[in-house]
């Protein structure tokens, strides 16, 4: 009885799930709020057109027709409200992460691509109205931006400053979400939370006091932008010595379990081979009987 109801109840929470994630397809706030960095012209309806032929038509069928294909969840028409009812930044995300049959479209499409994608999607919406993303400074794109970071021993706080390139002028980067990690040995981690630039470009991150370093206290940092899409892929790596000096076994130490010098020690050869002369022993003897048995069944049969 009892399994009955554990079972009965793992179906239903199976259920469950299953009908959380046919529910309202919810994109988190700022993404839904980014905005195309063109502006969308008949090229890029054109070029979206090929792009959707190619990459949605198969379930989303003809724009218009409702022909889309028996998918659960319905992957509807592009020009009905299901759709057009998001914002750009909506269907960007809805493109960039897939989700459930609907594949993600974040390493098939380019940025770009994404948003000519969707201005074919806005050309059967009459009512649809183009914002661009006016807010970002100009020397965001195709400028260079300089990253400087500085380490105030004081307050043990990171401090760096971005600031954008373009033709001759220099503009710092304001607004921008930057994320700071220490690199370990196996992936990275992020210290203190993600900040934004204020007017000046500048950001300051508090950095813990008892993060282990290596023998000298040093360690590997890496700063970068939030928003590649914005702003590309701008990163900075810097060595600094606020770290907890620590001493990590060199890979060749004889006494590190991880070593490579001595990779058999004499313990392990032993441990090894002495199981596997006991797994063949016993098959062997096992074997053996197997033949006493033979034996003696064929003496019985002479007798
Ligand atoms: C393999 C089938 C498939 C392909 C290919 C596909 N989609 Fe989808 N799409 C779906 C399904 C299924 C859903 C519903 C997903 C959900 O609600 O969980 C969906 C949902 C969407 C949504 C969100 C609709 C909503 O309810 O907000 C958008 C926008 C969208 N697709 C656009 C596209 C575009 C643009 C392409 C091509 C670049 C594309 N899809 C390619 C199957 C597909």
């Amino acid at each position: 009885m009892k399994i009955i109801i554990t079972i009965s109840i793992i179906i239903l929470g199976f259920f469950y799930t299953q009908a959380q994630t046919e529910g309202e397809w919810i994109v988190p706030e700022e993404e839904a709020a980014l905005l195309s960095p063109f502006e969308f012209t008949a090229d890029d309806v054109k070029a979206g057109e090929e792009l959707y032929l190619l990459n949605c038509k198969s379930c989303h069928g003809d724009p218009g027709k409702g022909n889309y294909i028996a998918l659960q969840p319905p992957p509807g028409d592009i020009t009905t409200d299901k759709i057009q009812h998001n914002s750009d930044g909506a269907i960007y995300h809805k493109l960039k992460t897939g989700r459930g049959p609907m594949p993600a479209f974040e390493n098939v499409l380019t940025p770009n691509q994404k948003w000519q994608v969707i201005a074919y999607i806005r050309s059967f919406n009459d009512d649809y109205v183009q914002k661009v993303a006016v807010e970002i400074p100009e020397t965001a794109f195709g400028g260079k931006i300089d990253v400087l970071v500085n380490y105030m021993k004081d307050e043990n706080k990171l401090q760096a400053s971005f600031i954008g390139h373009k033709d001759d002028e220099t503009q710092p980067i304001v607004g921008a979400e930057v994320h700071a990690f220490a690199k370990r040995k196996f992936g990275k981690l992020t210290l203190d939370q993600v900040r934004k630039t204020d007017d000046k470009g500048l950001v300051a991150f508090n950095l813990p006091d008892d993060l282990p370093g290596d023998s000298s206290g040093y360690v590997q940092l890496s700063l970068g932008l939030v928003n590649m899409e914005l702003y590309g892929e701008i990163n900075k790596d810097k060595s600094l010595a606020f770290g907890v000096p620590t001493y990590l076994p060199p890979l060749n130490e004889e006494r590190a379990m991880w070593n490579v010098r001595m990779k058999a020690p004499i313990w392990l050869l032993i441990t090894y081979h002495g199981a596997l002369l006991t797994v063949f022993g016993i098959i062997f003897y096992i074997l053996l009987q197997l033949r006493n048995i033979y034996l003696e069944g064929k003496k019985n049969e002479e007798d």
